[in-house]
Formats: C-alpha cells, structure tokens, sequence
C-alpha cells in the first residue's frame, strides 16, 4: 500500500461481482473533502494505459447502493489524473429486447434515487449540462469492443436497496425505460461536474420482477450472472481502454470553461 501520488489516465469503477482486473497493482490510499472512497484504488497497466480500478461497493461489497461515498469516489479519481471512466454496472432489463447476459452501452438516465448527495455544488449557480448524460466517445469504444454490444438504451436508476415491486417494474417498463439499476446517478452526474469522460457499460443480470407473473429478483441471481460472465467482461474493457479517444477538448471536460466553479476539481484543467 502507498499513499504517493500514482497517477492514471482511465479510471474503471466496478459494480457487483466486479474486483480489480488490474495485474500487479500498486494500491493507493486517497483522501478526499469528501471522505475516503469505497477502498483503496488499484493502479496499474491495462492495453498501454495507465488505469486506476475502484470497487464501487468497497472491496467486501461495504457499501449498498444509497451508501456509496459517490462524490469521494470521483474525486479520488481525478486527483489520481483520471480523466476518461469507464463504469460496468449489473442492471435489471426490463423489456423484451434485453435478455440476461446482454451487454449494453446505455445512452439515457432516469433519476429515480431520492436520498443521496449528488453535487458537488453546494453553493452558487453552477448548472450542469447534462442532456446527453455519457460521454459519446467512451461510449464509441465500448460499443466497438465487441459486436455483441447493445448499442443504447434508457436506464432508470432507483433507490435501492430493495429491488422493485412488481406494479414500480411494470411502471418504469412501460415508459419504454429498458434498463434498472441502484448505482449509475449520482455517479454520471458527479462525474460530468469533475469534467471527467463517463460511460456505463451494463451487464442485463435478471429480468426485473414485471416481465413474469410471480418473479422476483434476488441477490443470488444477480452476483451468479455476473460471475460467470466476468471474463467476457473483463475482455471487453480490456479493448476498450485501448480504443479510448483523446479526452482533450471533448464537452465532458468544456462544459467548465468560463463557469465559476464553486468546487474544486483536484488537478482540474
Ligand atoms: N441491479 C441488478 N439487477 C437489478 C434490478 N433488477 N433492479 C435494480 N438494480 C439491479
């Protein structure tokens, strides 16, 4: 363990069933305004690139969804450099056209958390363009990783713990939503305002308790699926760190110009 500064270029947050990927990492303690992040970061070599990999829900799965220290997990990151985030999440499907082990590039969120700190912003006008939530570019090289990607896809992301009931399910399917999950807002969001690249990439675990009369979701299901697809997982961010544009001069990051920021963005541009 160190506390020096390493530095990285690609930050990887993993979900459920998602730990380091990273060979020989150097782990590192950071410390932020915002407390600590989920665990030490894992920094190392993916593809030629330097990445720093974080475990969204710690390194024991410590933190359920509504407890995740999101704004000290983005911070981290940028203070480590990282400028490009690549974000694989399990996700529930909720229509026909996702099936479990379906991955898919989502291009659209739903904010349907209520209980979570998602700004930095804590004073001041500071307005976040936020119409395309993911960054196109990140989005491209994930989408190009593998064929089998689905390209696309609204993800509505609820509060949590708990999974849906049945009626909320049938509710979110029918606004033509295709995906749920617990954990994708605030962190795009937070992201966006560190002036950082951010895309998803989600792995469809179950489908969400409305597709059948008497199912339900349950935790088993979802860490099972994801572990037997870990490897294909694993590939696939592997090729597309390596086809990850130059961040330099994309939105993401433009946004911030001639904005008085009321927020401090750790080795910000
Ligand atoms: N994550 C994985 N499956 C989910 C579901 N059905 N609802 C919310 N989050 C999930």
């Amino acid at each position: 363990m160190t506390s020096s500064p390493a530095t990285a270029e690609v930050g990887v947050i993993g979900g459920t069933g998602f730990y380091s990927f990273i060979e020989n990492p150097e782990e590192v303690e950071v410390e932020t305004p915002y407390g600590a992040p989920s665990a030490p970061i894992a920094v190392g070599t993916v593809s030629g690139r330097r990445v720093a990999f974080l475990p969204r829900h710690g390194n024991h799965h410590d933190f359920p969804p509504h407890g995740i220290p999101f704004r000290a997990n983005l911070w981290a990151l940028r203070s480590l450099g990282v400028r490009q985030v690549i974000a694989p999440c399990a996700v529930g499907g909720l229509r026909e056209e996702v099936a479990p082990g379906d991955v898919v590039v989502p291009d659209q969120l739903v904010d349907r958390t209520y209980r979570r700190v998602g700004s930095y912003v804590e004073r001041g006008a500071v307005h976040l363009p936020f119409g395309d939530p993911y960054c196109a570019g990140v989005r491209r090289a994930l989408v190009g990783a593998d064929p089998v990607v689905k390209d696309g896809g609204t993800m509505v992301v609820i509060e949590g713990p708990r999974f849906s009931t049945r009626a909320e399910s049938q509710h979110y399917a029918a606004q033509g939503w295709t995906l749920i999950n617990m954990t994708a807002l605030p962190e795009a969001a937070l992201a966006r305002e560190m002036g950082q690249c951010y895309a998803s990439v989600a792995l469809v675990t179950d489908m969400d308790a409305g597709a059948e009369e008497g199912s339900s979701v349950s935790q088993e299901e979802v860490f099972a699926l994801f572990k037997s697809n870990l490897e294909r997982l694993t590939g696939l961010l592997g090729t597309a760190i390596a086809n990850l544009p130059d961040p330099d001069g994309c939105t993401c990051s433009t946004w911030t110009e001639g904005v008085e920021l009321t927020y401090d963005i750790p080795g910000g541009d």
